[in-house]
């Protein structure tokens, strides 16, 4: 018996198992009720009761090397499935997810930003929720206006001083009131107006404003930053065209128009036929406004501007829908 008890303990040391099947014969032999260890049991029953002792602990040993090897068995088979199932992964297979792409707004106000700084312009933001001082009065918005009707504000039910605002030239004010000229920043930012959404309006847009104050600046220094503006933005070809206009926050005022860069002037549906589309506004800063935010007019000047973030990337990329840049439709964003 002794002899059975010692070859048994050596062929568990020595045993591996490395498949389901392996596993199941050790657990036959050694662990199952009609395996060896019954056997030995039932042989014990025979062995002289002064052996006993000694034999009882022998088989006690062999029964939890067994049990304890069967555990290790069971560790080592379900590591090496583990190991099969993590090399049965292609990692060659291209990745399901999507890494999404930049937003056509995003890149047109990048692209605007870089050609601005690269002129000396920093930037600058302000808040969307305003009060009437900073979007209307201090721009020279006389109370009862009917320019004020042409922004068709939301204002605030509970406080009608608190608006949201309806263009960023808020932010000239409130780079103005707290600083020193010379100022030369661009603002980019969300606007929103109260019109009907359609294809070509929307309730909230994006605006860059524009403003450079300092002593002696000059129309001729607008329409050179624009110019250049232009070129870099919609092609070295590009022609710009100032028209007389009104905003109460300039004098003189005027729309900017660039040639149309599609049919190059010839006339198409983008450019309704004309050979020239509007992007903005601008003109010279009034000296009321400059007042109102504490700067000597005699002593400054400057001129602003004022352009549509979703009109400038609608043409560079002939997109006919504004709602399309608020509806997040997958197959249009990643596009760009
Ligand atoms: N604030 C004007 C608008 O929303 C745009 C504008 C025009 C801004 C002329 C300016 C400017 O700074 O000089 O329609």
């Amino acid at each position: 018996m002794k002899e059975k008890i010692d070859e048994y303990l050596q062929e568990i040391d020595s045993l591996k198992a490395n498949t389901k099947d392996e596993l199941e014969q050790f657990r036959l032999r050694f662990i199952s009720k009609k395996g060896v260890m019954t056997d030995l049991f039932q042989a014990f029953k025979e062995v002289p009761n002064e052996q006993k002792k000694e034999y009882g602990s022998q088989l006690n040993v062999l029964k939890e090397k067994a049990q304890e090897k069967f555990q290790e068995l069971i560790d080592e088979v379900n590591s090496v499935k583990a190991q099969d199932e993590a090399q049965s992964i292609d990692v060659t297979l291209p990745s399901p997810s999507n890494t999404g792409s930049i937003h056509p707004l995003t890149k047109t106000k990048n692209r605007v930003i870089q050609i601005f700084e690269r002129q000396g312009f920093s930037v600058a933001e302000g808040p969307e929720v305003e009060d009437d001082f900073h979007n209307f009065t201090a721009l020279n918005f006389p109370e009862n206006h009917p320019a004020r009707e042409m922004q068709d504000t939301y204002f605030i039910t509970k406080n009608p001083d608190t608006l949201l605002r309806t263009h960023t030239s808020n932010v000239q004010i409130r780079l103005m009131e707290h600083g020193k000229p010379p100022f030369r920043s661009i603002m980019p930012g969300r606007v929103y107006r109260n019109e009907a959404i359609s294809a070509r309006a929307h309730c909230f847009f994006n605006q860059v404003e524009g403003l450079y104050v300092d002593k002696k600046v000059s129309f001729k220094d607008l329409k050179q930053t624009l110019y250049h503006f232009s070129k870099e933005m919609f092609g070295k070809d590009t022609q710009v065209r100032f028209r007389p206009s009104y905003f109460p926050f300039t004098e003189p005022s005027a729309e900017i128009d660039i040639s149309c860069f599609i049919c190059k002037g010839d006339g198409c549906k983008i450019c309704k036929h004309t050979g020239w589309v509007e992007i903005g506004g601008s003109g010279m800063v009034d000296p009321n406004v400059l007042e109102a935010c504490g700067i000597d007019s005699g002593e400054y000047s400057g001129f602003a501007f004022g352009m549509g973030i979703e009109r400038i990337t609608m043409l560079k990329y002939q997109i006919d829908d504004i709602r399309l840049f608020s509806e997040n439709d997958m197959r249009f964003l990643s596009q760009f």
